[in-house]
C-alpha cells in the first residue's frame, strides 16, 4: 500500500463531507430550521447566534492563520541545525490570557441580555396553553377555553402564547424549531416558554420532543398551525363543542332495527350529529405542505380486511362499552362514559391530520391498523394490542386485550371519523 493512501482517503472523505454540507445548504426549503425568525424568541436566538458565529469564525481564521504561517516558515529544512530552545514569554502569555477574557466579556453582554429576555414572564394577555408531555405524545390544554387536544397546536398569528410546560411521566423537551424552544418538561417542576408567531399567512410548523424519553422518543412529534385570529376564534368555538352521540334514542330504536333502514338511519344520525358549521374547523388537509405529512412506513406483517365497511353507530357502542376498554384511557366530551385521561382526548379527533404522536396520517387505514396492533405500529407504546388473535410484541405472547374483530375495529374507526 502506498504510504500516502491513508491521508488521501481522509482528504477525499473530508471533501465529500464538505460537498454534502454545501449541497444540503443549497436545498430550497428548510422547514425545520431555527432560522425562520417567525417569533421574537427565534429572532433573539438568531441575533446571538450571528454574533457568536462571526466572532468564532474570526478567532478560528486568526489562530489557524498563525498556525499555518508558523508551519510554513519554520518547518524543518535539510542541513539546518536544531532551533534555539526558549522557555516562557511573559508578553505572549499575558496577551493570550487577556484576549480570550476580553472576547468572553464581549460575548457575555448579549448572551445575558438574551437569557433575561427569553426567561422573563410572558406579557399580560398572552394566550395560555398548558403542554403536557406523555410517553409518547403531546397534550395541549387551553384552560381559558376549556379545550383539551393532542398533537396539533393552533396558535393565532400576532398574539403572544405562553406555554406552561409539564410532564406526566419522564423528562421531555418541547421544541418547534421554526417558532421557538427547546425547553424541557421536567417532573415536579413547571417551566414556561412564550413567543409571538408573526408569520404573515397560515403556516405549519413541525414540533419535536428534544429530550430522550424512551423507546419511541423519535416518534413523539406534533404540529403547530399558526392561523389568522378569526380562524383561531372559529377553531376555538368548534373545539368547545361536545361530540354528539350517534346512538339512536329508544324512540328511534324500532325504526333502526331492520337492516334495510339501519344504514339510512345511521346516515341521518351522522348528519344530525355534525356540529354547527364554523368558517374554520381545522387547517385544510390539502394545504398541509409535504414536510408536515408523516411518511412512516406501515410495519410488515400487519394485515386488515379492507373490504369491511364500518358502521359508526356500532362503533360508538363498542368504543363506549367495556368490551373495547377504550374508555379506560380516552375521553370524548359529551359522552359521560368516556372520561379517561391516560391517552389523547378524542372529542374532535377527526379534525387532526395525524395520529400516534404525529407519525401516521389520520386516515381509515392507519387508524384500523393502529387499533388492531398499536404496539407493532409504534414500539413501546402504552396502548394495548386490541386486535383479536394478535401477538403483543412487548410480551411476545397473544395479547390478553385482543378482543376486537376487524369488523368491530372498522366500526370504531367509522365512528372516530365522525368526530369532526
Ligand atoms: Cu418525549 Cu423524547
Amino acid at each position: 500500500m502506498a504510504p500516502h493512501s491513508r491521508p488521501r482517503r481522509l482528504a477525499i472523505a473530508a471533501l465529500t463531507a464538505v460537498l454534502a454540507v454545501l449541497i444540503a445548504a443549497c436545498a430550497p426549503a428548510h422547514p425545520n430550521s431555527i432560522f425562520h425568525n417567525h417569533t421574537e424568541f427565534n429572532r433573539e436566538i438568531g441575533y446571538l447566534f450571528d454574533i457568536l458565529i462571526w466572532l468564532g469564525s474570526f478567532v478560528f481564521v486568526f489562530v489557524e492563520g498563525i498556525l499555518l504561517i508558523t508551519l510554513i516558515k519554520f518547518h524543518k529544512r535539510d542541513g539546518q541545525p536544531a532551533p534555539q530552545q526558549t522557555h516562557g514569554n511573559t508578553k505572549l502569555e499575558i496577551l493570550w490570557t487577556a484576549i480570550p477574557a476580553l472576547i468572553l466579556a464581549v460575548i457575555a453582554v448579549p448572551t445575558v441580555r438574551t437569557i433575561f429576555k427569553t426567561e422573563a414572564p410572558a406579557p399580560q394577555g398572552a394566550l395560555q396553553v398548558t403542554v403536557t408531555g406523555h410517553q409518547w405524545w403531546w397534550q395541549f390544554d387551553y384552560p381559558e377555553y376549556g379545550i383539551t387536544t393532542a398533537n396539533e397546536l393552533y396558535l393565532p398569528i400576532g398574539r403572544t402564547v405562553n406555554f406552561t410546560l409539564q410532564t406526566a411521566d419522564v423528562l421531555h423537551s418541547f421544541w418547534i424549531p421554526g417558532l421557538g424552544g427547546k425547553r424541557d418538561l421536567i417532573s415536579n417542576h413547571t417551566n414556561y416558554l412564550w413567543f409571538t408567531p408573526d408569520s404573515v399567512g397560515d403556516d405549519v410548523f413541525n414540533g419535536f420532543c428534544a429530550e430522550f424519553c424512551g423507546t419511541s422518543h423519535a416518534n413523539m412529534r406534533f404540529k403547530a398551525f399558526t392561523v389568522k385570529p378569526a380562524e383561531f376564534a372559529a377553531w376555538v368555538r368548534h373545539q368547545q363543542q361536545p361530540a354528539v352521540s350517534l346512538i339512536p334514542d329508544t324512540t328511534k330504536a324500532k325504526a333502526a332495527k331492520t337492516p334495510a333502514t339501519k344504514g339510512a338511519a345511521a346516515a341521518a344520525q351522522v348528519a344530525q350529529a355534525a356540529p354547527a358549521t364554523e368558517s374554520f374547523v381545522s387547517f385544510p388537509r390539502a394545504d398541509i405542505p409535504a414536510y408536515a405529512v408523516p411518511e412512516t412506513p406501515i410495519p410488515a406483517g400487519l394485515t386488515f380486511d379492507q373490504s369491511l365497511k364500518g358502521d359508526p353507530i356500532e362503533g360508538e357502542k363498542v368504543i363506549t362499552s367495556m368490551t373495547s376498554q377504550c374508555l379506560a384511557c380516552h375521553a370524548i366530551k359529551g359522552n359521560p362514559m368516556m372520561q379517561g385521561v391516560v391517552g389523547p382526548n378524542l372529542t374532535h379527533v377527526a379534525t387532526r391530520s395525524t395520529i400516534a404522536g404525529g407519525i401516521y396520517p389520520n386516515d381509515v387505514q392507519h387508524l384500523e391498523l393502529w387499533i388492531k396492533n398499536a404496539r407493532i405500529m409504534k414500539p413501546g407504546v402504552l396502548m394495548y394490542t386490541f386486535g383479536k388473535g394478535q401477538m403483543d410484541p412487548q410480551t411476545g405472547k397473544l395479547s390478553t386485550y385482543g378482543t376486537l374483530t376487524d369488523q368491530q375495529i372498522a366500526d370504531i374507526v367509522a365512528y372516530l371519523q365522525t368526530l369532526k
